[in-house]
Formats: structure tokens, sequence, C-alpha cells
């Protein structure tokens, strides 16, 4: 089934300047950029959009690093996007991420791990939804 999801390169691959690097990952593993923007979140755009997460010890850290720097959030489709695009990310943890992913490539931490992905199709829609209008979303 072609799914959707919603992609966000971090502040840590934006501030080195290896945003065309890891897009390069994404469209040679057969996904469509199907929409795409540079934007500063501030802190509390970060909160709202991690929330899911308010009660976790990282919380503080993960929203305070999403806001330090630019984003990239993009749309990606393909084929099981969801899944494969998580494949392609490799592990949160990038110790423990397989080599030839993107967190293995460039991620520098747990916390500084270059990329999120949706992890379920109700999370695409919300993900997507909160970056993203329609008219933005060209296919
Ligand atoms: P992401 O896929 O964007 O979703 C939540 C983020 O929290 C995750 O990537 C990590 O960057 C960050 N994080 C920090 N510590 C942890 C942890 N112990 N477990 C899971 N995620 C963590």
């Amino acid at each position: 089934m072609i799914e959707k999801t919603l992609s966000i390169i971090k502040p840590d691959v934006t501030r080195r300047n290896l945003t065309g690097k890891v897009n390069a990952m994404i469209e040679s593993d057969g996904f469509r950029v199907v929409a795409q923007k540079r934007i500063k979140l501030t802190l509390k755009q970060a909160e709202k959009f991690y929330e899911v997460h308010a009660n976790k010890p990282f919380y503080k850290d993960l929203c305070e690093f999403l806001s330090s720097e630019s984003v990239v959030v993009q749309i990606l489709e393909k084929e099981n996007a969801i899944a494969d695009y998580r494949r392609l990310m490799g592990a949160t943890n990038p110790s423990n991420a397989d080599k030839g992913t993107i967190r293995s490539e460039f991620a520098i931490s747990i916390d500084q791990n270059s990329v999120h992905g949706s992890d379920s199709p109700e999370a695409a829609a919300n993900e997507i939804a909160f970056f993203f209008s329609g008219i933005e979303i060209v296919g």
C-alpha cells in the first residue's frame, strides 16, 4: 500500500550542512519527497509536537534540541513508507543503528539522532497535519 510518513531532519543535520546528504539517502531508497520545508520551531511548538513524551525524563532536552536550530520537515511517500523509513533511519540510539542507516551515518547521540519518522499510520496522519496543509502536499 502506498503510504505517507512525516520525516524531520533534525538540527544536528541542518547545523552541519548535511541536509542534502540525508535527502540523497532518502531518495536513493525509493522515497518521493512530496512536501518539504525548512522551518525554525519555537520551544512551545516542539513541546506540542513531542507531547506524547511529556512524562519522559528526556522530554525537556529533546524539545530544547528540536527548537535549537532550523529543521527540515517533509512528507515521504512510497509503498510501506512508515515501516521502511524507520528501517532506513536505524535504531533510535545510533550506537545500535545498523550500518547503512541514516543514524549510523550521521547521528551524534540518542538526543542528536538526525531524523524523526512517524511510528504508525495514526501518528503519520497527526504529524503530517501538524506541519502541512493540504495545498502544500503536491504528490
Ligand atoms: P524520535 O524518533 O524523534 O522520538 C523521540 C526522541 O527522543 C527520539 O527520537 C530521541 O532523539 C529522543 N530520546 C532521547 N532519549 C531517549 C530514550 N531514552 N528513548 C527514546 N528516545 C529518546
